[in-house]
């Protein structure tokens, strides 16, 4: 265990190490005035996503795969586990009693819970649903920001504040293994279930993005749409320089959870810019931009429109979209001076 683990308590399974639970609570027993709400809060994201874990795992043999044959907000097809992904959230979050507003790419408007609540929830319920039918790596993306009043009534607009405001963010991965993917301001940590204890137990502490990949991850179907600039950087990454260590390699699951997990770890770059598809650019900013920009930039890395920070952008709208491009520092360097026409 390193250094920075000094001052937690002995683990409470020596063979396995700390758990997510030890992990928030000897952070809230190190912050000054820490009333217990946070951590509660974050324990009860913890039990949500075991909980959505449980039926992503039998989704082939629940009936869970599939449509509703409701159309979201978003205009997309509702997916069975997209929906149980959103109420389990809803209801685990509401019942805590921390969260006075919540934000889901599955509902249409961010909802006010029934009393004030100190936090605001945003969430993506379960991001990739279009690959849950073969079987790919998806998962649930989040952020936490503190209500500037927490003794007024909650309102919905409370939920349109810049990603810079966000004291925690974090994603759980539902792949091969279980991740928990999270920081709350002070480094990021990753957390691996395991199945047989059904708890997080501390598998990576203070994970740091390398300045510099050798995969680039971006949906190359989409060259035709995009920009001048960024045709010349996907050519530019595609052609033979060994010196530079090009060409890179190219990955893409279309789970931007999977797509930014090995950016995070393995360095690189993931972009899904602006195109004339969809000039504003596909993702969302609220809970899957701003999340994942606070958790690389945590993590040494950087996350940019292209032109602008992620965290800095004022929303205007729950779903609002953005361009997103994010990963190790030097390599998103290179896309933006591409994009700005400068090489
Ligand atoms: P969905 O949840 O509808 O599958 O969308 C996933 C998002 C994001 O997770 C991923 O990076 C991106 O859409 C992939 O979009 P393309 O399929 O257009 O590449």
């Amino acid at each position: 265990m390193s250094d920075s683990n000094s001052h937690f308590p002995p683990p409470v399974a020596p063979e396995r190490g700390t758990t997510l639970r030890d992990h928030v609570l000897a952070g809230m027993r190190a912050a000054p005035g820490a009333t217990g709400e946070f951590t509660s809060l974050l324990s009860h994201i913890s039990l949500a996503t075991r909980i959505i874990l449980s039926r992503v795992r039998q989704a082939g043999l629940a009936n869970m795969l599939g449509y509703t044959g409701e159309i979201n907000v978003q205009g997309e097809a509702v997916q069975k586990l997209d929906e149980f992904a959103n109420s389990v959230l809803i209801n685990v979050l509401e019942r805590s009693g921390h969260c006075g507003i919540i934000g889901s790419e599955e509902l249409d408007a961010a909802r006010t819970a029934g009393h004030p609540g100190k936090y605001i929830v945003l969430f993506d319920p379960l991001d990739g649903s279009s690959n849950i039918d073969v079987v790919s790596t998806i998962g649930t993306i989040f952020a936490v920001l503190r209500r500037v009043d927490p003794t007024s009534p909650p309102s919905s607009s409370e939920a349109l504040r810049p990603g810079r405001d966000i004291i925690a963010a974090g994603y759980c991965l539902y792949g091969p293994s279980t991740v928990m993917v999270l920081t709350t301001g002070q480094g990021v940590n990753i957390f691996t279930l395991d199945p047989d204890v059904g708890e997080f137990f501390l598998s990576q502490s203070n994970v740091m993005c390398p300045p510099r990949g050798s995969l680039y991850s971006c949906n190359e179907g989409n060259f035709a749409r995009w920009t001048d600039g960024v045709k010349n950087w996907s050519n530019w990454i595609k052609g033979e320089d060994k010196e530079e260590g090009r060409p890179y390699g190219h990955r893409y699951v279309g789970s931007l959870v999977a797509d930014a997990h090995r950016t995070l770890l393995k360095g690189g770059i993931f972009a899904y810019p602006a195109d004339s598809k969809s000039p504003a650019g596909k993702l969302r900013l609220l809970y899957e931009a701003n999340p994942m920009a606070f958790i690389f930039e945590q993590a040494g890395g950087v996350a940019t429109t292209g032109s602008e920070r992620i965290l800095d952008l004022a929303p205007t709208a729950l779903h609002q979209r953005t361009p997103l491009v994010l990963g190790s520092r030097d390599d998103v360097k290179d896309y933006v001076d591409f994009a700005a026409g400068n090489r």
